[in-house]
């Protein structure tokens, strides 16, 4: 029994090690993660197989014969071997947990020049702010490379869970409350934000793109941000304007639209959304405008036929403002061929 057992543990482990289970490396924590990951398995496995091999082999070994009602011998117990099966899982458990708390406290530690990264969860995207670097917003997770970052995390309606798999962190998103991740990417290249709570219909689709870049081009992607909020506030409710709206709001996650670049299939194709809101419209005698921002603000209200009723989220009335709401309903109609270009 006990050579099974021996020769199924290193089999198991070479196995468990041998399973690449995890994607790319790249953060400066992610290798230590992963060999906490390999320590643990290095650990549980031979525990696995031994409590496997003992329980397989009393089974087949005392099981009762066919006719046997008897009762089995009457054990008192063993002291020495309740000794052993309490100290060595004990000081197993205690040496992963202070092992655990070691990595955690090393990959939490403050660091300087930390770049602030808000990250809000909404069903169903994720979107981002860099407080420290002039407020700017983004609709995508842009980092420079090698530098800590941050995030402070929370959500607008339900829980999420903001988790990049090559960074190895992962943080619920809760509403009310700011949950905080360190990490310093060290690879540059395109990642993604994955959502790993459910949280809706949409909850598959959360997902939005991270890319790591060099120092210098951060700056330059921060500076063109700048620009463009500034722009897009000088013009005052144009097409740009309500694109902007459009993107920085997550719309596209669920909403399919060319003109932004989006493939959402939760919601309606928006770039039907003239012949929709003319046709829904006269329905509920209302002109294609008021159909479009009742739609964005009360979704409750009226959903199209083939949608799944309550996907919309009831969030954004608060969330945008009046000029906003005029800018993205008449770009929407603008560029699904409506009026209002
Ligand atoms: Cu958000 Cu799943």
């Amino acid at each position: 029994m006990l050579s099974i057992g021996a020769v199924a543990a290193v089999i198991g482990v070479a196995l468990a090690l041998v399973i690449d289970w995890f994607p790319t490396r790249a953060s400066g924590s992610a290798g230590e993660i992963d060999t906490l990951y390999d320590v643990l398995l290095i650990v549980s496995v031979p525990i696995f197989v031994l409590v496997m091999t003992v329980a397989i082999y009393s089974v087949v070994k005392f099981r009762a014969r066919p006719g046997d009602t008897g009762d089995g011998a009457p054990i008192h117990g063993n002291t020495r071997l309740e000794i052993v099966w309490v100290a060595i899982p004990f000081i197993l458990v205690t040496s992963l947990a202070i092992y655990g708390w070691v990595v955690l406290n090393d990959i939490e530690a403050k660091e300087p020049n930390t770049l602030r990264v808000n990250v809000t969860g909404q069903q169903f995207t994720w979107t981002f702010s860099y407080p420290g670097e002039g407020k700017v917003r983004s609709a995508r997770l842009v980092l420079p490379v090698d530098r800590p970052v941050e995030f402070h995390i929370d959500s607008k309606d339900v829980i999420h869970s903001f988790w990049v798999p090559q960074f190895r962190l992962k943080s619920d998103a809760v509403p009310g409350i700011t949950t905080r991740i360190r990490v310093t990417p060290d690879r540059i290249g395109s990642y993604e934000v994955v959502c790993a709570e459910l949280c809706g219909i949409g909850h598959p689709t959360m997902r939005v793109p991270v890319q790591v870049v060099s120092a210098s081009a951060f700056k330059r992607w921060l500076g063109g941000r700048l620009k463009a909020a500034g722009g897009g506030a000088a013009a005052g409710g144009g097409a740009a304007a309500g694109k902007q709206v459009f993107t920085a709001s997550g719309c596209g996650s669920c909403h399919t639209l060319a003109d932004a670049g989006t493939s959402g299939n939760v919601g309606p194709k928006l770039d039907e959304l003239a012949a929709m809101a003319a046709r829904f419209g006269k329905q509920r005698k209302e002109s294609a405008e008021e159909y479009v921002r009742e739609s964005i603000l009360d979704p409750r209200a009226f959903t199209v036929p083939g949608f799944p009723k309550n996907a919309m989220p009831t969030t954004f009335k608060g969330q945008l403002s009046d000029a906003q709401v005029d800018a993205l309903v008449k770009y929407l109609l603008g560029v699904s061929g409506g009026e209002g270009k």
